[in-house]
């Protein structure tokens, strides 16, 4: 619980009543939040309403064990309906006890931490490097304007109603806390969020991160955005003319939040009966899925037939981070675009091009150019004051992103005019965000730098910031996408038997709308945030009739595995081909999902039938899928999936041949046949029976069956083999595609 100290931390700042505050400490008085789960058959019949049987319940509590008024009374702070059934509210540990044992409580969760998966980079911000310069821009502006209590501004040209239709005459949502609905703004509430003062300091903190990711989603188009001349274009989200309702729950400086606000939003959000839920945040801590509000709420918003997209997390290039892998939502990693924001360095005609969001058009022209070996670390401001005071200093310490934030905070405290950082660290490169007059240079230009710089004494440059280097555009070809150092991979700890996440989109450096108006940003958020929109078309061409299965598989098997320069996808962290625990399924293609042939879809009834084989108990069971759903009949690990992962453990432990039941469903109108075709994974076999599909109109049904089997054939070379089955249409009108994955390790058992 290491997160435990950052919580308290914030509670000196902000009161936020929902903290996770002291579930571990033996202090029997403390309160703390849970979230409480309730049996709704076992409601009273005196009890008029859910929340009053919770208030009658917590009464009674305070009543028999009197020894909790001395630090106050529970506090009922949500009741939950849709989400899941219960409330959330401030218990003693004796109080939890006495919870235990009333009747229809079905199990307890301490509240825990959320952390948005935005940015993972936010201390490279250095705004104050030449504080001078800020109140003389409008980007300062920007942030004093924000409506900092909501998070939300409705005033973004994103959110113009433009060519947009009134709300829906079934919409119940509300906006709230001054915020103004319009006809693409059409909710906004607030669910406890801490309302901190201006941050002026810091106009390009992530305030209005749910604008931004809203912007992503379906933001009204807007001509001449760009972030300080980077990034410059029209802004549109992905799906322009979709409604937006936003539900804001996490403080916008800390980027925090806790689980009972996000089931409060998630409780709202089915209430108001949205199509598409975008989450881009997730636990900090790992949970089972029977104790994930996640897992909980987005179980019973699939029930509904809302599609839940969540962003895969931000803690890449390590295996195993994956997040929110829930077998019945989708989940996002992120990829770059074939666009650069770049500085340039020019050092007597030559220049030398590297990454830099520095916000202002400052020139820097004939500066002396420093580069000396012995401060060259830039660990300290005063050596680097000493050297290159009114200069441009040259900073050369490798060895990770620690690093690079101890050489920005020092160049940032010295007295030096701007810096060059020479670097092999790849996030850094890729998504370094450091707003100071700097440019950051990979080791292979960076060398050429240093090599030239040793042949000219008194070396002076200038430098330029504000440019944007598009793929082709006078400039070489940007290889993308490319998956993003921070996206976080597979396997899941929690449901290994998926293969996660399911897709890549677009999360490196993209711009959407802020207050200032607009800013750039990296992360899984904005990765999901595409796909939400993408989801959100995806409804309205299918007439809201297709499933959120049907939807994901839709995504996953037209998804693109190669770049624009027709090379597989290569991750950034290691420069070579991703592989499907990195990519998924491969990066989502809107148009073709469009028409993906064949869908492999799923309801509630496989999703309970594949938990019931997952050696879970009832009670575990029924947390998740809800008291009404559970039925553990015909338990089945086949879930029908759109991708496959197998876990082949070394010897002594090979296990024999594993199989995998699919059905697909023919989601043309036309009889068509599919023949499979397999890329082999290396070291092992992958058969499909039968090798051929045949949809006849006079069928009585539009599905097929198949089983796909993976035999070992050697001792496994390398620990991750891809491969992939495509079933492909006999006049090539589509080809559904699915990733195989093999894992040449115990599969994790987890709790
Ligand atoms: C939400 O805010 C209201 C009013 O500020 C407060 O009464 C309530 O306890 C808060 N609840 C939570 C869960 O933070
Ligand atoms: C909920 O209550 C019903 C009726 O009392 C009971 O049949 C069911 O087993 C209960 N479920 C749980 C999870 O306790
Ligand atoms: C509260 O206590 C009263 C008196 O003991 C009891 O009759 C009632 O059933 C209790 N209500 C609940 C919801 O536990
Ligand atoms: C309540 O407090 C009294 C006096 O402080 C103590 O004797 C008693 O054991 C406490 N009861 C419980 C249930 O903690
Ligand atoms: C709409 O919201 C109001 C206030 O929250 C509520 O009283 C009403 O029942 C809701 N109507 C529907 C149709 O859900
Ligand atoms: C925006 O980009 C175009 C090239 O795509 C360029 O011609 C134009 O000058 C840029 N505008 C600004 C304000 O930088
Ligand atoms: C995960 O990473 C560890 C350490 O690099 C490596 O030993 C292991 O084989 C990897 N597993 C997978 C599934 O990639
Ligand atoms: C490099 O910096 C060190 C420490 O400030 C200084 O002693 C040395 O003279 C500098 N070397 C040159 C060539 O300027
Ligand atoms: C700075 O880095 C150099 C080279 O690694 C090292 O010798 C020195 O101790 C460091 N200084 C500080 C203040 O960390
Ligand atoms: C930059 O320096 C200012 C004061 O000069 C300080 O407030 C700020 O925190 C520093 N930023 C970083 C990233 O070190
Ligand atoms: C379609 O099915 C019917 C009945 O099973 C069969 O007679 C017919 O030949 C089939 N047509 C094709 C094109 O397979």
């Amino acid at each position: 619980m290491k997160l435990f100290m950052a919580s308290s931390a914030h509670l000196l700042l902000f009161l936020n009543a929902c903290l996770l505050l002291l579930p571990l400490l033996p202090t029997s008085g403390q309160r703390s939040t849970y979230i409480i789960h309730m049996n709704s058959s076992s409601m009273p019949a005196s009890q008029p309403t859910h929340h009053d049987w919770y208030s009658t319940i917590l009464e009674n509590m305070s009543l028999a064990t009197p020894n909790s008024t001395t630090s106050g009374r529970p506090q009922l702070l949500h009741t939950y309906h849709h989400a899941l059934t219960g409330f959330a509210a401030t218990l003693t540990a004796d109080e939890l006890r006495a919870m235990e044992g009333s009747s229809g409580f079905i199990a307890a969760y301490p509240d825990l931490e959320i952390k948005l998966h935005t940015t993972r980079t936010p201390q490279f911000l250095c705004l104050n490097h030449d504080t001078g310069l800020w109140p003389s821009s409008s980007y300062g502006d920007g942030v004093v304007i924000g409506v900092i209590d909501s998070g939300v501004w409705s005033e973004s040209p994103s959110l113009n109603d433009g060519g947009m239709s009134p709300a829906p005459l079934w919409w119940n949502g509300t906006c709230e806390l001054g915020t103004r609905c319009n006809w693409k703004l059409i909710g906004a509430r607030s669910f406890n969020v801490s309302s901190s003062t201006a941050d002026g300091e810091s106009a390009r903190d992530n305030d209005g991160h749910g604008t931004l990711v809203a912007s992503v989603a379906a933001g009204a188009p807007v001509s001449g955005a760009s972030f300080f001349g980077y990034a410059n274009g029209t802004a549109v989200g992905m799906a322009p003319r979709a409604w937006i309702s936003v539900y804001e729950v996490a403080d916008g400086r800390t980027l925090v939040a806790f689980t009972c606000n996000v089931l409060a939003a998630m409780d709202a959000a089915i209430a108001d009966r949205v199509d598409v839920i975008s989450i881009a945040m997730g636990l900090t801590d790992l949970v089972p899925l029977y104790e994930d509000p996640f897992a909980i709420a987005s179980f019973s918003a699939m029930k509904k037939g809302i599609m839940v997209v969540f962003s895969a997390g931000n803690d890449g290039p390590s295996n195993y981070t994956v997040t929110n892998a829930f077998p019945w939502a989708i989940t996002v990693g992120g990829s770059s675009v074939d666009r650069r924001l770049t500085g340039t360095l020019t050092v007597y005609g030559d220049s030398f091009t590297g990454v830099s969001l520095y916000p202002l058009s400052k020139l820097l022209v004939d500066l002396p150019l420093v580069y000396n070996a012995t401060i060259s670390h830039c660990n300290s401001s005063e050596l680097i004051s000493q050297a290159a005071a009114g200069k441009i200093v040259v900073c050369h310490g490798l060895g990770g992103i620690g690093s690079m934030f101890y050489q920005i905070a020092a160049v940032n405290a010295s007295e030096a005019a701007a810096a060059v950082f020479v670097t092999d660290d790849a996030l850094f490169l890729e998504d370094g965000e450091f707003a100071c007059p700097a440019i950051a240079l990979d080791l292979d230009t960076g060398e050429v730098l240093l090599r030239y710089l040793s042949s000219l004494p008194y070396p002076t440059a200038s430098m330029e910031f504000q440019e944007t280097q598009v793929s082709g555009f006078l400039g070489p070809v940007i290889a993308a996408p490319a998956i993003g150092t921070y996206s976080s991979r597979g396997p899941s700890l929690i449901s290994p038997d998926v293969l996660k996440p399911d897709v890549v989109a677009p999360g490196t450096r993209i711009l959407g709308a802020l207050a200032n108006p607009f800013a750039v940003k990296s992360g899984t958020s904005f990765a999901s945030a595409h796909v939400a929109g993408i989801a959100a078309l995806l409804q309205a061409a299918n007439y809201h009739s297709w499933s959120p299965a049907a939807i994901r598989s839709a995504m996953m098997t037209t998804a693109h595995q190669l770049d624009n320069t027709g090379d597989p996808i290569k991750d950034s962290a290691t420069n070579s081909e991703a592989t499907p625990l990195a990519i998924g399924a491969g990066h989502v293609d809107p148009n073709r999902a469009l028409h993906p042939g064949l869908v492999y879809d799923a309801g509630e009834v496989d999703y309970v039938s594949f938990l019931c084989s997952q050696g879970f108990s009832q009670e575990q069971i029924m947390a998740i899928v809800g008291v009404d759903s559970y039925d553990c009949s015909s338990p089945s690990p086949h879930l029908n999936y759109p991708s496959f992962i197998a876990f082949f453990p070394p010897q002594p432990l090979w296990p024999g041949p594993q199989s995998f039941m699919r059905t697909v469903t023919n989601v043309d109108t036309k009889p068509a046949v599919y023949r499979a075709f397999v890329r082999q994974p290396v070291g092992f076999t992958v058969s499909v029976q039968p090798e051929e599909l045949v949809f006849n109109a006079t069928m009585a049904t539009n599905t097929a069956n198949f089983v796909l089997t993976i035999v070992q054939n050697e001792e496994p070379v390398t620990v991750v083999s891809s491969g992939s089955l495509t079933w492909v249409h006999e006049e090539f009108t589509y080809t559904v595609r699915s990733p195989i994955v093999v894992v040449a390790e115990r599969a994790p058992a987890f709790p």
